[in-house]
C-alpha cells in the first residue's frame, strides 16, 4: 500500500495526460491500467490502429487510381493482409511504449490491474489498497450493444474486432453511418470489400453541418460504399461464418436484408464504469449513464473527479486530453479550463472531414444572423495538382461583427487545416483577420483564407 496525491483510473488519452500533467505540477501520481499496454482504446484499438489501416488502404487507392496518371507505371500493389496487420500492430506498440517511457520520465507509477474505489480516498488494485488525496476516473467507453445483434468479434464485430479480422471480407455490412462506420467502412471498401452501410437516420454523421453530410456521402458513394438510409436494424443471425442481417425501412415498415461475411456494429459508445463501485459510493450519474460532474470535473463525492468519455460531451480523445490537463491543474490548486465551444471533430476518410464551432443548421435554429463564405478545393492549385479538388471550406461568421462562428471542411488535409480556425476562434477572430493573413502559396491552407475572403468582398479564385 502506498499513498499518492492523485490516483488516475484509466490510462487512455484523458487519464495518461492528466497523470503526466499532475506529476509535472509536483504531485505524487499513480495511474491504474488493466490492459497489457498503456494508451486506452485510442492507442490500442481505436484512433491509432485505424489510422494505420486508413493510411495503407489510401496508398493502395492512390496506386490503383492515380499513379498511372502521374506517369508512374508498373504492377499495382496487392494486399498482403498479414503484413498490413503487423504494420498496424507495430504502429500501436511504438505509441503505447512511448506512454510507458513518458510515465517513467515523469515519475508516474503504473499500478497494473483493474481498479475500484472501495471508499473515497482509496483505490483497490488486485489485493492492494492505495491511499489517494484525489481520485480521477478516466475509464473511457465501450461499444453500445444493439438488441438482436450479438457481437462475437469474428463475424459480428465492434471497431475492436474490425481492426484485426482474419481476412478482408468479401461483403461487409456496417450498422451506423457515424464516424467509426464510415472510417472503417472506407478502409475495407478500398481493400476490396463490398460495403453497405445501414443507417437509422436519413442523413449520415448526425450533428454535422448539412453541406458536409451531403458531400461526404456523395464522395463515399463514388468510392463504392452503398447506403441504406432510414432503416432500423432488426437483427443479425450468424450461421457458417456468415451473417444474415435484417432491417425495416422507417418510412413504410418494408423489410430488407443482406448476407454479409462480416457485420460491423457502430451505433455509438457508452461510458465504461464496470467494477468501479460507483453505486456503493453514491456517485451521481446523468440520465444517459455518464458520471455527472461540475465545471471543474468534480463528482458529487468529495475528492473524486471524472473526465473523458465517462462524462458528458463528445467522445473524442482530444476532448479527454484537454480535460486531463485542466483537471490536473485544478487538483494541483491552479485554474484549469476547457473551451468546449472550440473542440474540433475530424473524420479520417479520404478526403478528410473536419469541423469546429456552430453548424449552419444550429445557427438557423438559434435565429442568428450569419454569413457563409465557401470555397471549393477545385480553385486551389495545390489540391488540383494532387487529384484532390473534391470538397470545400465553409466558414460561418456573424453577420454584424464578422466574428468566426464555425468552420466545416471536406478536402485534403482538412484535419490539419481546421486548427487555423480553432486558434482564430480562441482569439475571437473575425473572418477578415484570416482573410488578411498572408498564406503561403501553393498550400491547401489558401482554401481556408479564400473561404474567409468569401465572407467579405469575395474569394479571388472562385
Ligand atoms: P456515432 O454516434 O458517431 O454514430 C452512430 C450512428 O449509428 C448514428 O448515425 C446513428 O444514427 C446510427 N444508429 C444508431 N442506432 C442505429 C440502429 N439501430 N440502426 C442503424 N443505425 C443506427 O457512433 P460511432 O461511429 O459508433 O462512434 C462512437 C464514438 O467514437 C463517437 O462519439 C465518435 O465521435 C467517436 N469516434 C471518433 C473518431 C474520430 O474522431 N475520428 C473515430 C472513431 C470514433
Amino acid at each position: 500500500m502506498s499513498d499518492f496525491d492523485l490516483i488516475v483510473i484509466g490510462a487512455g488519452p484523458g487519464g495518461y495526460v492528466a497523470a503526466i500533467r499532475a506529476a509535472q505540477l509536483g504531485l505524487k501520481v499513480a495511474c491504474v491500467e488493466g490492459r497489457e499496454t498503456l494508451g486506452g482504446t485510442c492507442l490500442n484499438v481505436g484512433c491509432i490502429p485505424s489510422k494505420a489501416l486508413l493510411h495503407a488502404s489510401h496508398m493502395l487507392h492512390e496506386a490503383e487510381h492515380n499513379f498511372a496518371k502521374m506517369g508512374l507505371k508498373g504492377k499495382s500493389p496487392s494486399v498482403d493482409w498479414p503484413q498490413m496487420q503487423s504494420y498496424r500492430a507495430e504502429t500501436v506498440a511504438q505509441n503505447t511504449k512511448g506512454i510507458e517511457f513518458l510515465f517513467k520520465k515523469n515519475k508516474v507509477t503504473w499500478l497494473k490491474g483493474w481498479g475500484s474505489i472501495p471508499e473515497a480516498g482509496k483505490v483497490k488494485v488486485g489485493d492492494e489498497v492505495h491511499g489517494a488525496k484525489a481520485i480521477l476516473i478516466a475509464s473511457g467507453s465501450e461499444a453500445s450493444p444493439l438488441k438482436g445483434v450479438e457481437v462475437d468479434e469474428k463475424v459480428i464485430v465492434t471497431s475492436t474486432g474490425a481492426l484485426e479480422l482474419a481476412k478482408v471480407p468479401k461483403t461487409l455490412a456496417v450498422i451506423g453511418a457515424g464516424v467509426i462506420g464510415l472510417e472503417l467502412g472506407s478502409v475495407y471498401a478500398r481493400l476490396g470489400s463490398e460495403v453497405t452501410v445501414i443507417e437509422y437516420l436519413d442523413t449520415i454523421t448526425p450533428g454535422m453541418d448539412g453541406d458536409l453530410q451531403k458531400a461526404l456521402k456523395r464522395t463515399l458513394e463514388k468510392q463504392g460504399l452503398k447506403f441504406v438510409m432510414g432503416a432500423t436494424v432488426q437483427g443479425a443471425k450468424v450461421s457458417r461464418n456468415k451473417a444474415k442481417l435484417t432491417w425495416k425501412l422507417n418510412k413504410d415498415d418494408s423489410e430488407g436484408g443482406m448476407d454479409a461475411d462480416c457485420v460491423l456494429l457502430a451505433t455509438g459508445r457508452r461510458p465504461y464504469v464496470d467494477g468501479l463501485g460507483l453505486e456503493a459510493l453514491g456517485v451521481e450519474r446523468t440520465k444517459r449513464g455518464q458520471i455527472a460532474t461540475d465545471a471543474q470535473w468534480k463528482t458529487n463525492v468529495p475528492g473524486i473527479y471524472a473526465i473523458g468519455d465517462v462524462i458528458e460531451g463528445p467522445m473524442l480523445a482530444h476532448k479527454a486530453e484537454d480535460e486531463g490537463m485542466a483537471v490536473a491543474e485544478v487538483i494541483a490548486g491552479k485554474h484549469g479550463h476547457v473551451n468546449y465551444g472550440v473542440i474540433p471533430g475530424v473524420i479520417y476518410t479520404t478526403p478528410e472531414v473536419a469541423t469546429v464551432g456552430a453548424t449552419e443548421e444550429a445557427l438557423k435554429a438559434e435565429g442568428r444572423a450569419y454569413k457563409v463564405g465557401k470555397f471549393p478545393f477545385m480553385g486551389n492549385a495545390r489540391a488540383k495538382a494532387v487529384f484532390q479538388g473534391d470538397g470545400f471550406v465553409k466558414m460561418l461568421a456573424d453577420k454584424e461583427t464578422d466574428r468566426i462562428l464555425g468552420c466545416h471542411i471536406i478536402g485534403p488535409g482538412a484535419g490539419d487545416l481546421i486548427h487555423e480556425i480553432c486558434v482564430s476562434m480562441e482569439f475571437g477572430a473575425a473572418a477578415e483577420d484570416v482573410a488578411l493573413t498572408c498564406h503561403a502559396h501553393p498550400t491547401y491552407s489558401e482554401a481556408v483564407r479564400e473561404a474567409a475572403l468569401a465572407c467579405g468582398d469575395g474569394a479571388i479564385h472562385a
